[in-house]
């Protein structure tokens, strides 16, 4: 799906993204000299974590400023524009690592194709995003706000989050198989008093394309009326973030 995004809010309020996604990079368990694909590097500092165990790192995100930033960030590292639906690598790798992005792109069919097509035979695949049920009271609270406000129906979600027998159903389909997978909970914890506002900003902008500047101010606040009781807890708010986690490999 389309989506832009703002570097500096990103890096400097959510880098709970590739702080939590370093349990993804164990999963991984890069060797020296593989060559691996970081396929929605972000601003790279995964990418330099996969490189760190001294491998060989590609990093790839549809988004240029993300590219950009990630460049600036690591410059001793490769990493190119490309959509997870349409990339094609030079030469296959032997591992493809993904955190915090496929939850992005509903034609998971086509990113499957592409991920097949990138590894090499006995390659493997470590994956983490969102899994069914994340953010279900973040998103249940904006259909709430929506209601109270008289905005109607929130657009339809464009998120892919689905349960394990769905996604590593689509994996064994195209050829892999799935040695590991994994649905739990990880509420994370948001920074400061507008965290859940900044959280909104940032990922959730689908959800009030419909709506005029001062329409999406008061949808936030009342998005946090209704949310307050569950995701504000010891004194500051909570993402309901549910991780689906999967190893699989290409024979
Ligand atoms: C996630 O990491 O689960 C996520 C982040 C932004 C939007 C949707 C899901």
């Amino acid at each position: 799906m389309e989506q832009t995004w703002q570097t500096d809010l990103y890096q400097d309020k959510h880098s709970f993204v590739w702080q939590l996604g370093q349990g993804v990079v164990e999963l991984l368990n890069p060797q020296p000299g593989e060559q691996i694909l970081d396929l929605g590097c972000g601003t790279g500092q995964l990418t330099q974590a996969i490189s760190n165990r001294g491998a060989t790192v590609i990093g790839l995100d549809a988004d240029p400023t993300m590219i950009a930033e990630a460049q600036q960030n690591f410059p001793a590292l490769s990493f190119s524009v490309a959509d997870a639906r349409e990339f094609t690598l030079l030469e296959p790798v032997d591992a493809i690592f993904s955190n915090a992005t496929f939850h992005w792109v509903t034609d998971q069919e086509a990113v499957t194709r592409r991920l097949w097509a990138a590894l090499k035979p006995g390659g493997r695949l470590a994956v983490e995003f969102g899994g069914k049920g994340n953010m279900a009271a973040v998103l249940a609270a904006i259909a709430a706000a929506r209601d109270t406000l008289g905005y109607g129906a929130a657009p339809e979600s464009r998120w892919y989050f689905p349960a394990i027998g769905e996604y590593t159903s689509l994996l064994e389909c195209h050829g892999f198989e799935v040695q590991f997978a994994h649905l739990f909970d990880r509420p994370t914890p948001l920074v400061g008093a507008a965290g859940l506002t900044n959280w909104l900003k940032m990922f959730a902008g689908q959800f009030w394309v419909d709506l005029a500047p001062e329409q999406q101010q008061q949808l936030w606040r009342e998005t946090e009326r209704h949310a307050q009781a569950q995701l504000y807890q010891q004194g500051q708010w909570w993402a309901d973030y549910r991780r689906i986690r999967v190893l699989a490999t290409k024979p």
